[in-house]
């Protein structure tokens, strides 16, 4: 187990430039089941979810090369739908292989997927999606099974605002010769981004209305090259960091559309910043105010962003109120927040209250998920001392090279 020792206290300065998108990167793997052709990734972040997501495509058959940031990928030769257990299980992304195999072989067969703990993460709306155009499944020994050989009727209307279960039932109705209306998808950028790669590679998405695409499927689709675009949920964990430590610096590759809702939120609070060209500049800023936010899907407030966001409520005058209402439990980086002297009360699984301004001091902690891993690294940094990390891998799973990064901001990280 890795944990981080890092010594707080210094405001970060500095440049940094952000990857590539770990939930667009995470289904364009699974897309190229689709295209008959090697296919280039770029700007593809080395993170280990990506390498796991990699890892299952080479264990039904796929062949590749990921050198630096550039992954050539080739899976003509995939000649199964049966996943073996091992590395799906640990993935969330892992369910949106059943969209690409399913219109490739008319069957799926996968084990459930797993990912960070943040509260149940069922697949109900996936599996009923695929049913309503025909599909029969089931759960056995923790494995999922879906056969479809050929889609009956032409719309599917799903029943949450999936993301998962959007990419999932766009990359099938993508990749079966039939004409299907999706309605009530979620429309987060990275799905956006996905449907422009598929329409890159010869398919056809055509946006309806706001949530509605019909999606004209194609068995020919080919492509020499698709590029990741920038992680806004990195881009706004640096903006967090320079505002919570009280310093200042540029964040370069940041694509405002897709954070407008954490920027109306920042002006609000009276952050000091500019946004021109891609490049979001943080300027010094010494009278936050407090805030009150609630989750949702696009163009809700990211709840990616709710854990690291609790940290600009401890730099703030006053009391803040956070609901995180799309998980049951994405409020565990508050009960060690709280170990550290922040001024927080757990109202219930999904509401928090925040008091302040508040010292944070240093101590030992567990980083429980991802969000909330960055979270603890960014408190560390505000808090004067030594803060020691713990389980640090899973800070790996969605950030690239995340001590270097802050090193060169001025931080004293060092990995053990
Ligand atoms: N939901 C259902 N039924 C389903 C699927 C989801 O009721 O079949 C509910 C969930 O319980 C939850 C909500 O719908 O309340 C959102 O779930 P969704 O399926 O949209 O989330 P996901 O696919 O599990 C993706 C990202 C998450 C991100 C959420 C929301 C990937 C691999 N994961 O998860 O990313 O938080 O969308 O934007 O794309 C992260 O990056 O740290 C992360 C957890």
């Amino acid at each position: 187990m890795a944990r981080f020792r890092i010594v707080g206290g210094t405001k970060l300065r500095g440049c940094v430039q952000i990857s590539g998108a770990k939930n667009e990167a995470l289904k364009l793997i699974p897309l190229t089941i689709l295209l008959n052709n090697e296919v280039k990734i770029i700007n593809l972040p080395r993170i280990s979810d990506v390498l796991s997501q990699l890892k299952i495509l080479k264990s039904i058959g796929a062949e590749f090369n990921f050198k630096g940031h550039i992954l050539s990928i080739n899976c003509s030769n995939v000649n199964t739908a049966k996943v073996p257990d091992g590395v799906a299980e640990r993935l969330r992304a892992s369910i949106v292989l059943v969209g690409p195999l399913l219109a490739r072989f008319g069957y799926a067969d996968i084990p459930l997927p797993g990912g960070c703990l943040i509260g149940p993460r069922p697949i109900d709306t996936h599996t009923d999606s695929f049913e309503q155009l025909g599909a029969e499944y089931g759960v056995k020994n923790n494995r999922l099974k879906v056969r479809l050989e050929k889609p009956i009727g032409n719309k599917v209307k799903l029943k949450e605002q999936s993301v998962t279960a959007t990419e999932n039932i766009l990359m099938y109705a993508a990749g079966v010769e039939h004409d299907i209306l999706i309605e009530n998808c979620a429309i987060e950028p990275e799905i956006i981004g996905l449907i422009q790669a598929i329409n890159d590679c010869g398919g056809s998405i055509q946006k309806i209305s706001k949530r509605s695409f019909r999606v004209k499927g194609s068995k020919k689709m080919s492509k020499a090259e698709i590029e990741v675009m920038p992680d806004r949920i990195e881009a706004g964990s640096f903006a967090i960091a320079f505002l919570a430590t009280g310093g200042e610096g540029e964040i370069s590759l940041v694509r405002e559309n897709d954070l407008e809702i954490f920027f109306d939120l920042l002006e609000q609070i009276n952050a000091n910043f500019e946004i021109r060209n891609g490049n979001l500049k943080i300027h010094k800023s010494d009278n936050l105010k407090p805030f009150k936010i609630k989750t949702a899907p696009f163009p809700g407030f990211p709840t990616d962003l709710q854990s690291p966001i609790s940290l600009l409520a401890a730099r703030a005058k006053g009391r803040s109120f956070i609901t995180e209402a799309m998980y049951e439990n994405r409020l565990s980086h508050i009960i060690e927040l709280k170990k550290m002297g922040l001024k927080a009360e757990i109202v219930d699984k999904q509401n928090v209250k925040i008091d302040g301004p508040c010292r944070l001091r240093s101590t030992e902690i567990e980083s429980p998920d991802l969000r909330s891993g960055i979270t603890l690294l960014i408190a560390s940094l505000m808090a004067e001392g030594e803060t020691i990390i713990n389980n640090v891998e899973v800070i790996d799973r969605g950030y690239e090279k995340i001590e270097e990064k802050f090193k060169t901001l001025g931080a004293k990280i060092v990995r053990e």
